[in-house]
């Protein structure tokens, strides 16, 4: 990575520990800047420039040889890196050398990392509402693997608890063996819908389903069966949907795991007097100032909570593995939950509260703004959203539909910063001239056809591995190959920036950046029609950028499209 590497040489030539390194905004600012000066002169009240002057010499004295080009002193006291022609070079050639390996980093080894994503809730659809964590979880994996980390991704699922009850009593009063062979997932969800309208004028069937659950969790046979076939069937159809996503688990850990271990947490809790009984329930009281508040892990009629099993899966998760992390991933509505879940872990000693992380992520919105709903006023199912997004691709490209449909819409949700609410729009998501995932996928497809058309130019027919030719920097001397040179460089330090702050639109921005490059080289300069020489590099360089441009976007879990 360039940008810790730049870090890292300031630091043991000037004896400084903070030092901010930076990607200037624009070329004559050169690649990379550092406001060191500014910020010593300020403490020492000496002027800016001198300070920087100072700094210059001593970075120049310890930089390897012809690593700069310059280093420029702005007026402000930035101090503006350029990197040489050889430190350039050096970094193309590494990125046709190492293919899909450039930009990892084995920064992360040794450290293990648990992503808790998607994790719906069973015997219902799939809808819009999983939609991100499923989406933004995977792409962390892939980052945080990408980082040399051992990832385990775990789909904490919904399976147990209340709505089993009702399920349950549904199903043996009123089920359709048609329906059931069927669509068994679709009629439970029928079932389940019927309860609760009769519910509402039948209040016996509110206990029936008390007395259902109990049953479940006693262990009767006749329940636990039922129950495992609707887990079974459930995971079926998620799994399509999944497939669909490319979306990989290492684990499906679902709540009933954890449930044998629940007695022993509040046993647990209370003797060491992190909670106390109040109005008959088991409770968690914090401090006055912390502005918790209370959370109740058994309730007075002694079943458990959602809470009792996330501090459940907490104390596994940490006895399991040498843990360094643990990602919820998981809508901004639980920041609640997660406050007092994470400080509730660590007043019982299961997990500091720094190895915990809430990603947070705001709504997808209707068109106009609101929650996505049906005219019921229930979720939209996702596999009819992506339906939507493929028959919407169709219409760019008829072949690749499904690749470009799944990737618009997955690209639309990573491209945006992860906490704010998103309002869905199909023009842009689809837009081939915007920041989108058929944009990307476009451009690639671009490159990929430069490449193909020179496999067959006479030239290239005897020198089968010229993809791998190094490249020279002093004959790419056009604006645009200079752009692009710059922006590929920062690959690594994008990859790293969007693990590092967990937010995959810095990995996204990136790309369309990239694109943006490469489009302009497009339009100005012709690669394939250029002198012998010229044409050459350029296609070392269409192949480099190529490259990054699809480890970038498989990184997101967004497939490239080789003709669009
Ligand atoms: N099943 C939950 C829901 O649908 C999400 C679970 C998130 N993970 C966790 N460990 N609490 O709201």
């Amino acid at each position: 990575m360039m940008i810790e590497k730049i870090a890292n040489l300031i630091k043991e030539a000037t004896g400084e520990e903070e030092v901010k390194v930076m990607i200037p905004e624009q070329n004559k600012f050169g690649h990379y800047s550092t406001n060191l000066a500014f910020v010593i002169a300020k403490y020492q009240e000496i002027p800016v420039v001198a300070v920087a002057k100072e700094i210059r010499e001593k970075i120049l004295r310890k930089a390897p040889k012809n690593f700069f080009e310059r280093i420029d002193i702005a007026a402000n006291g930035f101090l503006n890196f350029f990197l040489s022609k050889e430190t350039l070079e050096e970094e193309i050639n590494k990125i046709l050398c190492l293919k899909n390996r450039y930009g990892y980093s084995d920064k992360g080894k040794g450290q293990v990392i648990i992503i808790d994503y998607s994790s719906p809730n069973v015997a219902k659809p799939l809808t819009i509402g999983h939609f991100r964590s499923t989406i933004i979880g995977q792409a962390l994996v892939n980052l945080f693997k990408f980082q040399g980390y051992k990832v385990i991704g775990d789909n904490h699922l919904g399976d147990w608890g209340a709505q089993f009850g009702a399920l349950l009593v549904a199903f043996k009063k009123w089920k359709n063996e048609k329906e059931l062979k069927e669509n068994l997932v679709g009629h439970l969800v029928s079932l389940y819908v019927r309860f609760h309208k009769e519910a509402e004028n039948n209040e016996k069937l509110l206990d029936e389903a008390k007395e259902e659950t109990k049953k479940l969790q006693e262990g009767n046979k006749e329940n636990r069966k039922l129950w495992k076939l609707f887990i079974t069937e459930s995971l079926k159809e998620f799994n399509k949907t999944y497939k669909r996503l490319g979306i990989k688990f290492s684990l499906t850990l679902g709540e009933s795991f954890y449930q044998p271990m629940l007695n022993q947490v509040v046993k647990e809790a209370l003797e060491k007097k992190v909670a106390v009984y109040n109005e008959g329930a088991v409770k968690i009281f914090f401090q006055e100032k912390e502005l918790i508040p209370p959370m109740v892990i058994q309730k007075s009629d002694d079943s458990f909570l959602y809470t009792t099993t996330d501090l459940a899966a907490i104390k596994y998760r940490v006895s399991r593995w040498h843990l360094n992390k643990i990602l919820y991933v998981v809508a901004n509505e639980q920041t609640l939950h997660f406050n007092q879940v994470f400080r509730a872990a660590e007043m019982l000693g299961y997990a500091p509260k720094n190895i915990l992380v809430h990603i947070k992520f705001g709504m997808l919105l209707g068109e106009e703004g609101k929650k996505m709903s049906t005219r019921k006023g229930e979720f939209i199912k996702l596999e009819e959203v992506l339906n939507k997004a493929v028959e919407k691709a169709g219409q760019i490209n008829k072949e690749a539909a499904e690749k470009v449909g799944i990737g618009a819409i997955k690209y639309y949700d990573l491209s945006h910063y992860r906490e704010s609410d998103i309002v869905f729009d199909w023009d842009r998501m689809l837009d081939l001239k915007g920041n989108s995932g058929p944009y990307l996928q476009y451009t690639y497809s671009r490159l990929k056809s430069i490449l193909k058309k020179a496999l067959v130019l006479p030239f290239f027919q005897n020198s089968n591995n010229f993809f791998s030719r190094k490249i020279d920097i002093s004959l790419a001397s056009s604006e645009a190959e200079k752009n692009i040179i710059r922006q590929l460089i920062y690959f690594p330090d994008a990859v790293a920036y969007a693990a590092e702050t967990y937010s995959p639109n810095h990995l996204a921005d990136y790309l369309y950046k990239l694109a943006n490059c490469i489009n302009v080289f497009y339009e100005k300069e012709s690669v394939l029609n250029a002198e012998n020489k010229i044409k050459e590099n350029r296609l070392s360089l269409v192949s480099a950028s190529s490259q990054v441009l699809k480890t970038g976007l498989d990184l997101l879990g967004i497939k490239v499209v080789e003709k669009m």
